[in-house]
C-alpha cells in the first residue's frame, strides 16, 4: 500500500514540478540550522553521486536589507537551453537565437557538431545572424552571405561581394561568448574578462551511466515565458501558491492543503551568490511521522534548487530562471528521482517527452495571468513592492529574501526590481517593452518576443515537439484523405458483397475520420494554452 503510494506520488511529481513533492506536515517554529547539519540532511539524497554538496556560500552579508554587495551582472555563468535542443546539421541548418538582458545571442553546431555563440548582430550590417543558416559548416548571414568559421576570434571567412584582390577586413568578425556544456545545458559567460571558474552545477550528470546505475531518472523542460524573470524566481520560490493555483492540476497541489510552512533561510548564507534555506510543512501527518524538510537554495542570479528525502525516493528540483529580456524570461525545469519502484520507473519511460512537456506547459500557463498582472500594476503605479507587499513569515520568506537579495546587487544589473529599491528606469523601460520586442512575424519566428501561446513559448524551441508536431499533421491529413477516398469509393463502386459495401461505405470512414479527429485534438494541445477563465466560466461557486 505504502509502496504505491509512493508510487502513485512520484509520477505525479515526475509529469511535473516539485510541488508534487512538498513534504506532508508537522508542526514546530524552527530557527536557523547550521550549515553542517543541512548538509547532513541535504547530502542524503545525493550521497550516490557526490562526496560533497556544491551548496556552500562564499561570504555572508549582516545588514543584506540595507547594504548593497559588489556585483557585476556579466560576471556570470546563465544557462541557455539544453545542449539537445540546438540541430545537428543532419537535423537542421537552421542557427538558434536567445538573449540575456536583451542582449541578443545565437548559437549553432559547425561541422563537426562543435557549437558556437556569439553576439546576434552580422559586422555587415547588424541583420541578426539567427536569421541566416548553416551553409559548409559555417554560419551565413542571409542578408549578404558572409560567412563565419566560429573561430574563437570570430573571423568572416567569405564576403561574396568582395573583390578578388581584396582581403577581408579585419573588423569583419563577431564578438564570440565563451559556452560550457555542462549536465547537458549551454552556458554561456558575459563577462567582458575571461574566466577560470564553472558554471553552477547541481552535480548530476545527467544520462551518464553513473547515473542510470544510481537509479536516478530525470526529467526535462523549458518554456519561454512572458514577464521578467525576477517574477518568475519569485514564483518559484513561493511554494504557497501551489495548492491553490494548481489545485487538483497533474503535478500541482489541492487547495485543502493550503497551509502555514516551517519556512526559515540561512542568515549566513546569505551573499551575491545566494541564500539557503528550507521548509515544510506544519500540518500534522496522518501516519504520525514528522514532516520532511525540503531544502532550498537559491543560486543566484536564477537557479533554485530544491531537495527531499520522502522515504525511500529523493526528488531533486533544479529551475533554472533565465532574464531573456525586459519583460521576457524562460525556464529550464528540470526534475530528478532516485529510489523509484521499478515499475514505476519504467513507466514513466513509456510517455514520449514531447507529451508530458505538453502537460508541463498547464501548470505555468495557470500563474502567467497572475504574474503578469502583478508585473503590470508595479510597473502602472511605479510603486516599490515593499510599498505594497504583505508577506507572510509563514509562507513568503523565501520571496523577501529574493527580492531583498535584490536590493543589495540590483544596482549591478541592468535593470532590477528589489524589495525597498528598484532601477529607476525599469518601470519606463518596461512600459516600452512592446516597441522594444523584435518586430518579426510573430506565428513564424522564433526570435520574436511574441509569447502568447503556447506555440511560441515552448513548441517552437523544442526540437523533439516540433517534429511530433509535423508528423501528427502529416498523419492527420492522410487519415482526411483517407476518409474522402473511403467515401467516394463507396458512392461510385458496386461492390460483390454486402460485408464488403459496409465496410468502404461504414467501417473505414469511421474509423479514419475518427482516427482524424483525435489527432486534430493532439494538434490542439501545441497551440492552445490553457485558460483558467475558460475554466473558471465552467464552474459553479460552490
Ligand atoms: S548584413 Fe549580414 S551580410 Fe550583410
Ligand atoms: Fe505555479
Amino acid at each position: 500500500m505504502k509502496l504505491k503510494a509512493i508510487a502513485i506520488l512520484s509520477l505525479a511529481a515526475m509529469i511535473m514540478p516539485a510541488w508534487a513533492f512538498l513534504s506532508p506536515p508537522l508542526s514546530t517554529t524552527s530557527t536557523c540550522r547550521s550549515s553542517m547539519k543541512r548538509y547532513e540532511r541535504f547530502g542524503n539524497p545525493f550521497s550516490l553521486l557526490h562526496s560533497e554538496l556544491p551548496m556552500s556560500s562564499t561570504t555572508s552579508e549582516s545588514d543584506a536589507d540595507t547594504q548593497q554587495i559588489e556585483y557585476n551582472w556579466k560576471n556570470v555563468w546563465y544557462p541557455l537551453t539544453y545542449e539537445n535542443y540546438i540541430p545537428t546539421l543532419k537535423e537542421s541548418a537552421e542557427a538558434t537565437p536567445v538573449s540575456i538582458f536583451n542582449e541578443p545571442l545565437v548559437l549553432w553546431r559547425d561541422a563537426s557538431n562543435q557549437l558556437h555563440c556569439a553576439n546576434d548582430v552580422c559586422p555587415h550590417r547588424s541583420a541578426a545572424l539567427s536569421e541566416g543558416r548553416i551553409r559548409d559548416g559555417k554560419l551565413e548571414c542571409l542578408y549578404h552571405g558572409w560567412q563565419y568559421s566560429g573561430e574563437e576570434d570570430g573571423a568572416c571567412v567569405t564576403i561574396p561581394q568582395l573583390d578578388e584582390k581584396a582581403t577581408i577586413p579585419k573588423q569583419a568578425c563577431l564578438r564570440m561568448r565563451k559556452i560550457r556544456v555542462e549536465e547537458g545545458i549551454i552556458w554561456v559567460w558575459m563577462g567582458d574578462e575571461d574566466t577560470e571558474t564553472g558554471p553552477p552545477l547541481s552535480g548530476f550528470n545527467v544520462g551518464s551511466k553513473e547515473f542510470k546505475d544510481k537509479g536516478f531518472i530525470s526529467y526535462d523542460f523549458q518554456i519561454d515565458l512572458p514577464y521578467d524573470h525576477s517574477y518568475l524566481v519569485e514564483n518559484l520560490l513561493d511554494p504557497a501558491h501551489i495548492p491553490i493555483s494548481h489545485d487538483r492540476t497533474q503535478g500541482g497541489g489541492k487547495r485543502e492543503m493550503a497551509q502555514a510552512y516551517d519556512m526559515e533561510v540561512d542568515e549566513e548564507s546569505m551573499s551575491s551568490s545566494g541564500f539557503t534555506g528550507r521548509y515544510r510543512n506544519t500540518r500534522p501527518r496522518k501516519d504520525g511521522k514528522e514532516n520532511v524538510w525540503t531544502e532550498t537554495k537559491f543560486d543566484a542570479p536564477g537557479i533554485i534548487r530544491y531537495r527531499t528525502v520522502n522515504g525511500k525516493v529523493s526528488f531533486c528540483g533544479d529551475l533554472h530562471c533565465i532574464p531573456l529580456g525586459l519583460g521576457r524570461s524562460r525556464l529550464l525545469f528540470r526534475v530528478y528521482f532516485a529510489g523509484l519502484p521499478k515499475f514505476a520507473a519504467s513507466f514513466l519511460g513509456i510517455k514520449p517527452l514531447w507529451l508530458r512537456n505538453l502537460g508541463s506547459c498547464k501548470i505555468l500557463e495557470e500563474d502567467v495571468g497572475l504574474i503578469t498582472t502583478q508585473e503590470d500594476y508595479f510597473t502602472r503605479t511605479g510603486r516599490n513592492l515593499s510599498q505594497d507587499f504583505l508577506l507572510l513569515r509563514t509562507s513568503d520568506l523565501f520571496v523577501g529574501q529574493y527580492r531583498k537579495w535584490l536590493d543589495s546587487v540590483g544596482h549591478g544589473m541592468p535593470w532590477f526590481q528589489g524589495l525597498s529599491r528598484s532601477s529607476v528606469d525599469v518601470p519606463t523601460s518596461r512600459a516600452t517593452k512592446h516597441e522594444l520586442q523584435p518586430g518579426l512575424d510573430p506565428m513564424n519566428h522564433r526570435a520574436s518576443g511574441f509569447l502568447e501561446t503556447r506555440l511560441h513559448r515552448f513548441v517552437i524551441h523544442n526540437p523533439p515537439a516540433r517534429k511530433a508536431l509535423k508528423r501528427i499533421k502529416k498523419l492527420k491529413k492522410i487519415a482526411m484523405a483517407l476518409t474522402l477516398a473511403s467515401f467516394a469509393t463507396s458512392l461510385n463502386s458496386s461492390f460483390p458483397t454486402l460485408l464488403l459495401q459496409r465496410f468502404f461505405s461504414l467501417v473505414l470512414p469511421g474509423f479514419t475520420s475518427l482516427t482524424a479527429f483525435i489527432l486534430h485534438r493532439l494538434e490542439q494541445l501545441f497551440y492552445v494554452s490553457h485558460s483558467r477563465r475558460e475554466k473558471l466560466r465552467n464552474l459553479k461557486g460552490v
